[in-house]
């Protein structure tokens, strides 16, 4: 064969050799490349998980902590509307659950004629172990923090407030007293509760008028500075 076609044939070789070998090393270069993306698509996968995870757990504590946090309720007894009425203006206030405390048998009017020394209501409150049932169930458990609203009957608050305390277990709630009246104060009714009841952490009560308005009820609450 002529030297000079042996000469074209080995320089054809070469530059195949030399195509062949850059579209290997290309190939292998895509590899590690693909290799790295993936390795990196797992970190940061990784990564994300891990941050989902954080988050999970983080909501998950303040999941705890409002288990935790100590709840409120305004709890209360009203033959007439006008202790309801104020029971409802401390709920809105404090953004409290509420909670009527309902006899078995209703008050009529004739039961609360306190002219008459037997109606119903003025008999309750001459017999100290009268105890009128309450119809509904309370969670008292749910709460740290109870107000506790009734209305004055002679002097003091009705029996069906004693049937409350001994309905459930108040052991260490904080109880803040509230009540509607006539005219009389709420100290007698207060230091009766108390007496009665000296496993409660009893705060400084208030009688308050129907027609109170709720930034005087957010002044008196931060006035009890619980
Ligand atoms: C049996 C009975 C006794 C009451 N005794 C008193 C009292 O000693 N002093 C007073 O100021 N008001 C007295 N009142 C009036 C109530 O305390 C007052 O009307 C109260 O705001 C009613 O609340 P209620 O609507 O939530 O039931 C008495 C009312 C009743 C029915």
């Amino acid at each position: 064969m002529d030297k000079k076609i042996i000469i074209v044939i080995i320089i054809i070789l070469i530059i195949i050799l030399g195509i062949v070998a850059v579209v290997f090393l290309q190939n292998n270069n895509t590899n590690t490349l693909n290799t790295n993306e993936q390795n990196s698509n797992r970190e940061s996968s990784n990564m994300n998980n891990q941050n989902l995870q954080v988050i999970e757990n983080e909501s998950k504590n303040m999941d705890n902590n409002t288990e935790t946090t100590a709840r409120s309720a305004v709890i209360y007894f009203s033959a007439t509307g006008t202790t309801k009425n104020v029971a409802e203006t401390i709920s809105q206030a404090i953004d409290s659950d509420i909670i009527e405390i309902i006899p078995k048998e209703k008050y009529t009017s004739e039961d609360l004629s306190y002219n008459n020394d037997n109606c119903r209501a003025n008999q309750e409150q001459n017999n100290e172990n009268a105890r009128p049932e309450i119809e509904n169930t309370i969670n008292i458990d749910d709460y740290d923090t109870i107000y506790l609203g009734y209305p004055i009957w002679w002097g003091t608050a009705p029996k069906i407030i004693l049937s409350l305390l001994d309905s459930y277990n108040f052991n260490g709630k904080t109880v803040i007293p509230f009540c509607t009246s006539g005219s009389t104060g709420i100290s007698q009714s207060e230091s009766d509760l108390k007496k009665y009841s000296s496993n409660i952490n009893w705060l400084k009560g208030r009688r308050f008028n129907s027609s109170v308005t709720k930034d005087e009820i957010t002044k008196w609450i931060e006035e009890l500075e619980l």
